[in-house]
């Protein structure tokens, strides 16, 4: 049996999200909640023909403790998307105070669920969930996790559009380390399954590197002004959300790059801490998961210089979001 809710199940991302995980056989219950709309939803979803029991929650009457009652894993993708122009941060003020009241609810309702951020910027927004948690002395690192999977996902496709065979994005892997904004997303492109064409151009390189990096703004742009990356990201959090369902239930071995807290694997951390050269409290490299959250932080392994380059560039901005998320939960106290 699982509980899955999606908080802010009714935008963008919720929407689909919450299809796709009620179309996901191992997921047995289905709680939503948002500020508006989730009756409908649920409904709606109720209708089709899997396992998967749903329901609607609004604020009143104690909607957010009814959806969380009895949550496994709680997925997070509640906030106001970006607009042309806006980065990732400049949402921070908005969404911070959301994640953050989010928080208190999963810390006093759902403390054991796993909680999976995608709200942005997630460099700073899983800072908050930890700092709320610890307030509350429910903080469990192994079980906090940051949404990083569309980078994953965006750097298999453009790969394997490189590789001139799309078919092939569902099997190229590439770790994607470091945060979830600009240039604190590093793919490893050296460590790919399917490697880049041999002796491919400088330029064409830095290019693949910067539209992983700034993919998001391609679909922004697109858009024009009516959100960010949704359906994509949907799948994305399905993604990432079915593997940690799969790690809970007991598979063995299921690995997936996320934004964690290096105290869910001091031993893995120190590992990394070295090949960084500096500490910090966040950091996304794969991770194996289980069935209590995270067994293992992965090392970097073996990187390029290029590599080595980008991930020097990332910490210092890193190290910022995060200080900008613990403090905004310290303030708030
Ligand atoms: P959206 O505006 O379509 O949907 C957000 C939903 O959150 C709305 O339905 C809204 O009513 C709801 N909401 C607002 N305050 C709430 C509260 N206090 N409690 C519950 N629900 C609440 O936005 P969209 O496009 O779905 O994006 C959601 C978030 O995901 C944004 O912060 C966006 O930046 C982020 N995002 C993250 C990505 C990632 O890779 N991690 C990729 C793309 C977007």
């Amino acid at each position: 049996m699982v509980k899955a809710v999606v908080l802010g199940a009714a935008g963008g991302i919720g929407q689909p999200l919450a299809l796709l995980l009620k179309a996901n056989p191992l997921v047995t219950e289905l709680g939503l909640f948002d500020i508006v709309n989730t009756p409908g939803v649920a409904a709606d979803l109720s209708h089709i023909s899997t396992p998967a029991k749903v329901e609607g929650y609004l604020p009143p009457d104690d909607g957010l403790k009814k959806a969380l009652t009895g949550a496994d894993i709680v997925v997070i993708p509640a906030g106001v998307p970006r607009k042309p122009g806006m980065t990732r941060d400049d949402l921070f003020k908005i969404n911070a105070g959301i994640v953050k009241d989010l928080a208190t609810g999963i810390a006093t309702t759902a403390p054991k669920a796993f909680v999976l951020v995608i709200s942005n910027p997630v460099n700073s927004t899983v800072p908050i969930v930890a700092e709320v948690f610890k307030k509350h002395n429910v903080y469990d690192p192994k079980r906090l996790f940051g949404v990083t999977t569309l980078d994953v996902v965006r750097a298999s496709t453009f790969v394997s559009e490189i590789l001139g065979n799309l078919s092939l994005s569902k099997e190229v892997v590439v770790p994607v380390v470091g945060g979830h904004s600009g240039v604190t997303i590093v793919p490893l492109l050296s460590q790919s399954s399917h490697p880049l064409p041999a002796g491919i151009a400088t330029s064409d390189y830095e290019a693949l590197v910067k539209r992983i990096q700034f993919g998001g703004d391609e679909v922004v742009k697109a858009k024009q002004g009516a959100g960010s990356a949704t359906l994509s990201m949907a799948f994305a959090g399905a993604e990432f959300a079915g593997k940690v369902i799969r790690a809970v239930k007991g598979e063995k071995g299921i690995t997936a790059p996320t934004f964690v807290s290096l105290a869910s694997d001091p031993a893995g951390a120190a590992a990394l801490t070295k090949e960084l050269g500096q500490e910090l409290e966040f950091f996304s490299s794969t991770v194996e998961l289980g069935t209590e959250g995270v067994v293992k932080i992965h090392p970097l392994g073996t990187i390029t210089d290029a590599e080595k380059a980008l991930v020097k560039a990332a910490i210092p901005e890193l190290e910022t979001n995060i200080k900008t998320g613990t403090n905004y939960v310290a303030e708030a106290y």
